[in-house]
């Protein structure tokens, strides 16, 4: 009998294990897991297996979609139509229209076509976002499988914003997504919010480390004028937040964030935004980037802790 390991805690679709099938208990990632045989189960997993081979020949076909796919996954999982602060529920499908979402149409109808059935739209958007991140050199990131979708899409702003009394404008949250603007006061809680620690939130960011955004440059006259959703999806210059390696999942976004406080940055190696440099401007984030440059090992890890907390 093949042995499955499956999320305890799981919003399943999974029916609930006769206790005769429990098998084993241990723990992946923090969570306490259940091993049991389920049909279901073994038809969610090899279905998760075939879209992670999916991606794979995505991204060696075009270095360039695992960004999106991870930007997607982290998306879906912060922006959940329960109110909960994070686990992917697949509102993402409803949510493509909204400005935060632009360019993430694409990322999503590649899912949609590669995810074999058996899979929520929840599951494949974070296997998909795990697996593009493997593709790219990353660690292999175990995450449990039998999200619900939701039916609806999430509210885009919290119900009351978090704030203190003399807070400045940047310190503020105000969005189920993080403002590219917030200071070190807001990232902190914001992904407070999202349930992680210092070093998680720090390692998460190191998503950036693959991916580009949007510029201005080239774009013809008329979108200067009018910048209309569609000259944001397509924007002729598209900057990487790290230009060493921005296909490859590796620590170079960390070197370089010090590099910038060393203001030792060479033009156009890097293209940060104001949530990076958050980084090392805050004494306890800067620790751990000091740390994440020095060891790959602790990044990856880290990271894969980060990123399967983020998508329960
Ligand atoms: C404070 C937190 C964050 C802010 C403000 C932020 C903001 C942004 C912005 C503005 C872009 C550019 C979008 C574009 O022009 O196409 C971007 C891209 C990206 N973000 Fe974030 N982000 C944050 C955290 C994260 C996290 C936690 C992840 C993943 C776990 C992530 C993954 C990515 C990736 C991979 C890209 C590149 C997408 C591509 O190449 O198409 N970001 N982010």
């Amino acid at each position: 009998m093949r042995l499955l390991v499956v999320l305890a805690a799981t919003r399943a679709l999974t029916p609930a294990p006769k206790p005769a099938a429990v098998t084993r208990r241990t723990a992946v990632a923090g969570a306490t897991v259940l091993a049991f045989a389920s049909p279901a189960g073994a038809r969610r997993r090899n279905a998760a297996e075939q879209l992670r081979q999916a991606v794979f020949g995505a991204v060696a076909d075009d270095p360039t979609v695992a960004g999106a796919l991870l930007r997607l996954a982290f998306h879906d999982a912060v922006r959940r139509a329960d109110g909960q602060t994070r686990g992917a529920d697949g509102s993402i499908q409803y949510e493509i229209p909204d400005a935060e979402n632009v360019r993430l149409g694409r990322p999503l109808a590649l899912v949609m076509a590669m995810k074999p059935d058996g899979l929520s739209v929840a599951d494949a958007v974070a296997v998909a976002g795990a697996a593009a991140v493997e593709a790219s050199g990353g660690p292999r990131i175990a995450i449990g499988l039998g999200r619900l979708d939701a039916s609806a899409a999430a509210p885009a702003t919290l119900g009351r914003p978090i704030a203190q009394p003399g807070d400045e404008a940047r310190d503020v949250v105000k969005r189920t997504l993080p403002e590219p603007g917030l200071s070190t006061v807001g990232l902190r809680r914001y992904f407070r919010r999202v349930g992680l620690s210092d070093q998680e939130l720090v390692a998460l960011m190191g998503a950036h480390t693959l991916g580009r955004h949007n510029t201005l440059l080239n774009m013809t006259k008329a979108c200067l004028r009018n910048l209309t959703r569609e000259c944001l999806e397509t924007a002729p210059v598209r900057a990487p937040f790290e230009s060493r390696t921005p296909d490859a999942f590796d620590n170079s976004y960390y070197s370089l964030l010090l590099a910038w406080d060393d203001r030792s940055l060479e033009r156009g190696e890097a293209n940060f935004i104001p949530t990076d440099v958050a980084l090392v401007l805050d004494a306890s984030f800067r620790r751990h980037v000091v740390a994440f440059a020095r060891s790959e090992p602790l990044f990856r890890a880290t990271f894969a802790r980060a990123y399967a907390k983020l998508v329960r």
